[in-house]
């Protein structure tokens, strides 16, 4: 975590945390709201997916990982799903406003499931921008917290089982090392909108110490400011990693 330079005055002297996870909630009831379908509120919440993703940049947040599709999320009926998956690859094709902004495109999450189109979109936007440095954007697609939890112990037995690791050597990294999001600094804050206050299998091994920010506000009407809020209350907790 770093004091933020003045970039922005509302934020000036803040704590910024590092990593920022976001579960973009509320989506379905905004255009439920408004009467409208709910692949519309999708799309909406994509557009202030971008937006949040680029005013983080400027607060200077480094990690952002946005939950936009769960491993629960296939239960849902197909139109709706097609539509979200419409969205990601619209939003792939677009990869050259994240390359302007030289942030950093990821994805975390199980992609065998995914079509062979989207893998391709995905793997290509994570190919040029990989030296990018201003921020790292993480997109948790297809994602369940307890399924990345088994595939690093996985990854870990297979090592186990050739010889290549001890079963002593198992701790607390190694199972770190091993997640989607091996390389990513744990998780500093974690905001939901939408009034619901569960973590919905996000990240529930980086998040051990993480801090939690609610707010009624539906995801499509999330603003920069609100996300200055939520910096601004993180900045104000008193983390102490279980010390005194
Ligand atoms: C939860 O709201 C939202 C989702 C399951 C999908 C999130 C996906 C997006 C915002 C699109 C992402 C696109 C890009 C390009 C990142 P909900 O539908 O459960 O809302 P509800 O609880 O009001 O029904």
């Amino acid at each position: 975590m770093a004091v933020n330079s003045k970039k922005q005055d509302d934020i000036s002297e803040t704590l910024v945390p590092t990593h920022i996870g976001v579960i973009m909630d509320g989506n379905g009831r905004w255009a439920k709201k408004r009467l409208l379908p709910r692949k519309l509120g999708h799309r909406e919440g994509a557009k202030t997916f971008k937006k949040i993703a680029l005013a983080g940049k400027a607060m200077g947040v480094k990690y952002m990982t946005f939950y936009a599709f769960s491993t629960e999320n296939w239960k849902r009926p197909k139109d709706e799903v097609d539509a979200i998956m419409k969205l990601f690859e619209e939003y792939l094709d677009d990869v050259s406003s994240f390359e302007k902004e030289n942030i950093r495109l990821v994805f975390i999450g199980d992609r065998s499931m995914l079509s062979t189109n989207l893998r391709e979109k995905m793997k290509h936007a994570e190919e040029i921008s990989r030296d990018f440095d201003s921020m790292t954007v993480i997109l948790a697609v297809n994602y369940g917290g307890q399924s990345e939890i088994c595939h690093s112990v996985k990854e870990i037995a297979k090592k186990v089982k050739d010889g290549e690791l001890d079963i002593n050597d198992i701790d607390e990294h190694l199972i770190e090392k091993n997640l989607y999001t091996g390389n990513i600094p744990p998780v500093d804050l974690i905001i939901r909108p939408s009034g619901e206050m569960r973590l919905s299998n996000f990240l529930i091994w980086q998040s051990a110490y993480a801090e939690y920010y609610f707010t009624d506000i539906l995801w499509p009407d999330f603003k920069e400011k609100d996300l200055g809020e939520a910096i601004k209350a993180f900045s104000d907790r008193n983390r102490r990693f279980g010390g005194i």
